[in-house]
Formats: structure tokens, C-alpha cells, sequence
């Protein structure tokens, strides 16, 4: 296990597979067909799904939770780390083996960022794949379905034009609830040495002000309360706004702050390069932006930071924190980390420790390091071996977890605004969320779902608060 114990709702672990909820709604007497999307990987990938899900409902296919029920299974897969990315050809054994059992029509594609990065290679592993696409082309879903209709041999769509893709989208969504992810940027242009990012989602792109503006309307006219802002480097975001000016991420949230409806704002994924002071200013002004920032800094040795050209110091990091805290001390800092890099020491390894005990994480994600055939990485010398990597992840982790279950402790008898999204398991108990992001149970009746309702903390665990 590489990463967090968060609770099940918590924000995406990517290594671990989601199935997109079936949307009731969707069900019109036009959708004739049904289609399982299982989503593996980050928030990216959750937005995408959702995405695919409205780009198939006008040519008549329903969502379904259930791929036995399927005519179209979409897989949409995760390339970042090398279990992530091996989940998807164990999947497709299993569908091929309901494919000849019972299902002989179904159509399976594979999309994401393992479809981009390898592309033919999947239809060669797996020739029960019909169609293969990349995070960039989803839009074409609809022709591509048809032309696998029409001929034999699997239909592939790895072209890369971000702009082209949102224009094509529909801008209404459907969302599933009061909370929502949307994506104002994509792709990367940093080249961190251990990262495939930049190959399967290409260069950065941000996307319009209006298009952003737009779609979070569509989600506020729908019940959306909560919108985080979605990228893989969304603090890169800059475009032309409707003043004629350049904008940044702070300005694009000020703006969709004003938004009716829209009580809370969140946005991930940040690169501590991009922290610019407009947007240190916003977190500390803007009473909708939710105070939780997640900015990984992945290892504290400065000669791991080179090696993994992140291009910035610890030094620098720390003094980005501190810059940060003094404009909002509430500020709830979130973080990234990545042991056993290749060449890193012993020496290395405790400045990353040294790290967090200076910085302090009220939540975290932490992972061995995994090759990624085709970034540097990959070929450099001194490869961690992995009883290294296991026992340095361990140690990290209890630090980590220590400071999770202290941040949550510390919360106990404060009363907290949770937004709250659903029912628990246990009857009578409802489920929210924090500011800080962190999963809140209470007893309450279901009339409150959906709304902002304060929370007094009683108890804390690691992953979440239990509250009155
Ligand atoms: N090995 C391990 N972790 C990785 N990440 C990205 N690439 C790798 C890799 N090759 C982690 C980083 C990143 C997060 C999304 O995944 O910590 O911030
Ligand atoms: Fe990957 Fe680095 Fe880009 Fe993040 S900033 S997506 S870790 S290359």
C-alpha cells in the first residue's frame, strides 16, 4: 500500500479504480444501451468519465454500474505508476472472459492515460479491445463507436488537441452531486524526471475564462455548491480574461466566486513554481476559497529536487509555506511525496522527514518510487531497491499518519461549516466535508443533504471527524 488511509469518499487515491455512479436522470426512453465506465486514476480522470458519460448520453447510452448489463465498457486507466498501469490488463482479462461468456456484442474501450502511452501495444495485449483513446479525444467517442460498428480491427485516437476537445464538449453537465470537479487546465510542461505526465496528457493548456465560467453556471443552475478547480499544474493557469487581460488562477477564482450558488471553491493540483502572490493573496481574501491547499513538494533533499528537476529548493519551499501561512494561518496544507528516488541516500531520505517535521502535513500522499519507461528517470544510475524504498515509505508514513491524526485532533470542540453530500453506512448518520476536505459524520435528518451546516467536532480518527 503506497498512499494514504484515507476514508472510501476521501479524494481520489490513484491507484485505486471508481466506478462512475449510474445517473439515475440519464435514463430517458432514448437510452436504449448501457455503458460502464470504470475510472482508475486521479481527479483528471474522474472529470473525464463524467465527461464521456454526457458525450454518449445523446446517441442513447445510459450510464450502468453493472458491466455484466453493458454494451459499451469503457476502462479509463492511469499510466502514473507501474501497479496503476498493470490493473488495467488484469481488468481486461476479466471482460473478455464475460465478453465470450455472455456477452458477445459489447464494445470495450480503453481510454486515459495507458491508452495514450501505449497506445497499439494494447490491442496487441488485449485484442478484446474495440476502440483505444486518449484523454485528449473522448469528444470522438460517439464516431468512433460507429466506425467500430461498421468495420473489423480496433479504433485508435491518441491525437492531442486539448482547445479542440473542450470546444466539442457539451456545456451543460450533469453532475452527481453537490460537489464538483472542473477542469480549467491540462497537461504539463515541467518534465519532472520521474513523471509521465507530460507524455500521456501533453502541454499545458489552459482553457478559456468564458468556456470555465460557463460550465460552472451549468453546474450552480443544477445544485453544484462546491466546485474545486481541476489540473494537473492548475496554479500554470493563465488566460486571456474578459477584461482583455492575462489571468491568472486567483483571478479566475475571484471571478467564480461571484458565481450564485457557488458557496465553496476548491482547486488541485499545484506546483510550488506557480504560487504567484496574486494567488497567496486570494487564499488569504476570498471567504469561498476553502483553506486546504495541496502543494507537493515530493522529496526534501535539495539534490533529489535537481535530480527530479523540480527546480526549486527546500529553502524556497519553506519560505513559500511561510509566505502563505501569513496570509492565511488557517491555511490546512496538503502534500505529495515520493521515496527511493534513484540516487537517493539515507542522508536524502531524512531531509524528507526533516521536511515534514518542519513544514506539517494536515494530509498527505506518499509513494515508491516507480519507473516510468521514457521519462529520465528511468535510466538514471543508482536505482533504489525496494526493500529500501518499503522501509523508508514506512517510516515517512507514520510520520505522516501521526500528523494527520494530530491535525484532526486538533479540531475537536471547533465548529466546522460541512457541506453535507449524502447518507453514511450507519442509519441516521449523514456524511460531509470539512473545509479542510477531511470526511465529517453526524447524525442528522436527510433534508440537511445538500446543505452547509455547522458541525461541532467530538471525535477524531485518522481519515475523518465524527461530529454533532
Ligand atoms: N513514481 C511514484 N510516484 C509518482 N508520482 C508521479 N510519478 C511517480 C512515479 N514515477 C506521484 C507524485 C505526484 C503524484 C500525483 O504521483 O508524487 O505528485
Ligand atoms: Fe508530473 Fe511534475 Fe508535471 Fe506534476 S509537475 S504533472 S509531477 S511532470
Amino acid at each position: 500500500m503506497t498512499t494514504s488511509p484515507r476514508d472510501k469518499t476521501a479524494p481520489r487515491d490513484i491507484d485505486q479504480p471508481a466506478v462512475i455512479a449510474a445517473r439515475t436522470d440519464d435514463v430517458s426512453a432514448l437510452n436504449t444501451k448501457k455503458v460502464f465506465i470504470k475510472t482508475y486514476g486521479c481527479q483528471m480522470n474522474v472529470y473525464d468519465s463524467e465527461r464521456m458519460a454526457d458525450v454518449l448520453s445523446p446517441i442513447g447510452y445510459a450510464p450502468t454500474e453493472v458491466p455484466d448489463d453493458a454494451d459499451l465498457v469503457i476502462l479509463n486507466t492511469c499510466h502514473i505508476r507501474e501497479k496503476a498501469a498493470e490493473k488495467v490488463y488484469s481488468e481486461l482479462g476479466r471482460i473478455r472472459k464475460m465478453k465470450e461468456a455472455n456477452k458477445p456484442d459489447m464494445k470495450v474501450a480503453v481510454a486515459g492515460c495507458v491508452a495514450q502511452a501505449e497506445g497499439a501495444e494494447i490491442k496487441r495485449r488485449a485484442p478484446v479491445v474495440d476502440m483505444v483513446l486518449g484523454p485528449q479525444t473522448y469528444h470522438k467517442l460517439p464516431e468512433m463507436i460507429a466506425k467500430v460498428h461498421r468495420e473489423t480491427g480496433a479504433v485508435l485516437e491518441t491525437e492531442f488537441d486539448t482547445l479542440e476537445k473542450f470546444d466539442q464538449l457539451p456545456e451543460t453537465r450533469k453532475p452527481k452531486g453537490f460537489s464538483s470537479f472542473l477542469t480549467i487546465q491540462e497537461g504539463c510542461d515541467k518534465f519532472c524526471t520521474f513523471c509521465v505526465v507530460p507524455y500521456t496528457r501533453g502541454a499545458e493548456v489552459s482553457r478559456p475564462v468564458t468556456q470555465i465560467v460557463a460550465e460552472a453556471r451549468s453546474l450552480a443552475s443544477q445544485g453544484v455548491r462546491e466546485i474545486t478547480l481541476i489540473g494537473q499544474n492548475v496554479n500554470a493557469y493563465h488566460a486571456e480574461g474578459p477584461d482583455g487581460g492575462q489571468w491568472g488562477l486567483g483571478e479566475l477564482i475571484r471571478h467564480v466566486a461571484l458565481i450564485g450558488g457557488i458557496d465553496r471553491i476548491r482547486f488541485t493540483t499545484s506546483h510550488p513554481r506557480d504560487m504567484d502572490d496574486e494567488l497567496i493573496k486570494v487564499l488569504g481574501e476570498e471567504p469561498k476559497l476553502m483553506p486546504y491547499l495541496h502543494l507537493p513538494i515530493q522529496a526534501g533533499s535539495d539534490k533529489i529536487l535537481r535530480a527530479m528537476n523540480r527546480d526549486h529548493t527546500y529553502e524556497h519551499y519553506k519560505q513559500l509555506i511561510a509566505k502563505i501561512r501569513a496570509a492565511n494561518p488557517d491555511i490546512a496544507l496538503s502534500g505529495d511525496f515520493i521515496v527511493g528516488f534513484p540516487g537517493e541516500t539515507d542522508a536524502d531520505f531524512e531531509q524528507t522527514m526533516k521536511c515534514v517535521k518542519e513544514i506539517g502535513y494536515a494530509s498527505s500522499f506518499s509513494f515508491k518510487y516507480s519507473v516510468r519507461p521514457g521519462t529520465p528517470g528511468a535510466t538514471m544510475h543508482r536505482q533504489v531497491p525496494e526493500d529500501v524504498k518499503s522501509e523508508r515509505l514506512k517510516r515517512l508514513q507514520d510520520l505522516l499518519y501521526t500528523q494527520q491524526r494530530e491535525f484532526n485532533q486538533s479540531l475537536i470542540g471547533k465548529t466546522l461549516p460541512v457541506l453535507v453530500e449524502g447518507t453514511a453506512r450507519e442509519p441516521g448518520r449523514l456524511f460531509g466535508r470539512s473545509p479542510y476536505l477531511t470526511g465529517t459524520h453526524f447524525d442528522g435528518p436527510e433534508e440537511l443533504i445538500g446543505q452547509i451546516v455547522d458541525v461541532t467536532i467530538t471525535e477524531a480518527g485518522v481519515n475523518s471527524l465524527i461530529g454533532v
